[in-house]
Parts: structure tokens; sequence; C-alpha cells
């Protein structure tokens, strides 16, 4: 992977392929998705290679990250070793749907969900209910609140908002990058400041 387009990307001289690149996060974004975790004890799903962990773990008390794919969590562990928070960090291998693995859980205070939909295009019909994330969107949320309600849920810009309808109270925050319309991240729990649609805009 261009080592230019991961610095212009995430931030640093990181490790990534050509799916962790597409999956990570902007730098731009993940800064502000981790300022409600400030030190809380966070469950993330999924790792990916990493990017939100690393902001996660520079504010959180402690960071458990759970990740399918052997690969991706290799990369993880490179690049949180270093950006310097190997040590605020829990790897977990295994699907996050099972129950075992849900059930060795340590303690948690909040959790950061983002699901894998790097192969769903815009154009592609995208659903939240009957989710065609990895996990499903839809089960992973429902599982996760059974263990906190202090929730951030990243969803693809492309949703269906009426699906949303039966969901808790909720903050649905739209992400900008210039006028692109990037992310959806639906807070919950304490991690709501206000309730309704709310936007977050990077400058470019
Ligand atoms: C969108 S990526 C996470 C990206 C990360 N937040 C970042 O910014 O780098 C989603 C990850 O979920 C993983 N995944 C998919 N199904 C999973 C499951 N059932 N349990 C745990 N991880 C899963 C994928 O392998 C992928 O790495």
């Amino acid at each position: 992977m261009n080592s230019e387009a991961i610095r212009e990307k995430f931030g640093d001289d990181f490790v990534a392929d050509d799916h962790t690149y597409k999956l990570g996060i902007d730098h731009r974004f993940t800064k502000h998705l981790s300022d409600r975790f400030h030190s809380r004890r966070v469950l993330e799903t999924c790792t990916g290679a990493g990017f939100t962990t690393i902001s996660l773990a520079r504010v959180a008390s402690h960071v458990i990250t759970v990740e399918i794919n052997l690969s991706h969590q290799e990369q993880a562990i490179e690049n949180l070793k270093r950006a310097g928070f190997i040590d605020r960090v829990t790897f977990i291998s295994g699907d996050i749907l099972n129950e075992e693995i849900l059930k060795k859980l340590p303690p948690i205070d909040a959790a950061f969900l983002d699901p894998d939909w790097a192969d769903i295009e815009p154009g592609h019909e995208y659903f939240f209910l009957n989710s065609n994330t990895q996990p499903p969107a839809d089960l992973l949320f429902e599982r996760i609140f059974r263990i906190t309600q202090n929730i951030a849920l990243v969803l693809p810009p492309y949703i269906d908002i009426r699906e949303l309808k039966g969901l808790p109270e909720n903050e649905r925050e739209k992400l900008y990058l210039g006028e692109s319309h990037e992310l959806f991240c639906l807070y919950f729990g304490e991690l709501l400041l206000t309730s309704g649609e709310t936007e977050f805009r990077v400058p470019i």
C-alpha cells in the first residue's frame, strides 16, 4: 500500500493493506469520534488496522478491541506500537457475536462499533435491519446494548434513516469532509449530547 496515501488518510507512517486502508476511518474524524470516550473503559469492535483504536487509546482509560481477521489484527498491533499506545489496548481475536467471546469480555463502560461496510459502494442498497455489514450492524448493536447502553455506532452515509426508527433515543451525527457526507455516527446513553440530528464538518 502506498505510504503517502496512508500518511494522508491516517496522519502518520502506519501499515495497511488495500482493504484496511479502505475501511479505516480518516484521521480528521477519529479524534472527534473518540472525544466522548475520555477516561472510559471502551470495547471497540471491530479493530481493522487500528486507526480508531489509536484515537480511543489516546483518551480512554483502556481499550478492549475485537477483530475476526488475524492479518488485520497484526497490522493493528504494529500500528498501536508505532503510535506508542500498545500498553493501553487489549486485543481479542474472534467473532464479536460469539457468545463465548462476549461472556469473557472484561468490564467496560462504553462501546465503539464500526462494522465493515467497505464493499458496499454508493448505489448499492444498504440495510440496517437484516444488515449487510460484517458483522451485521443491527445484531451487533443489539448484543452490545445488553452489556452497555453507552454506544457509538458508525454507519455508511447511504442508510435509509427510516430503518433506525425503532432504536433507543440517539444523536445521529452526519460527518462531512468538505461537502462530502462520509459517515453517520449514532450515539446512545451517556455518549449522546443532543437528541436528534447533528453534524460535524471538516473543511477541506
Ligand atoms: C470498518 S473495519 C474497522 C476499521 C477501524 N475502525 C479503523 O478505523 O481502522 C471493520 C472490521 O471488522 C472486522 N470484522 C468483520 N466481522 C467481524 C466479526 N464478526 N467480529 C469481529 N470483527 C469483525 C473486519 O475484519 C474489519 O477489520
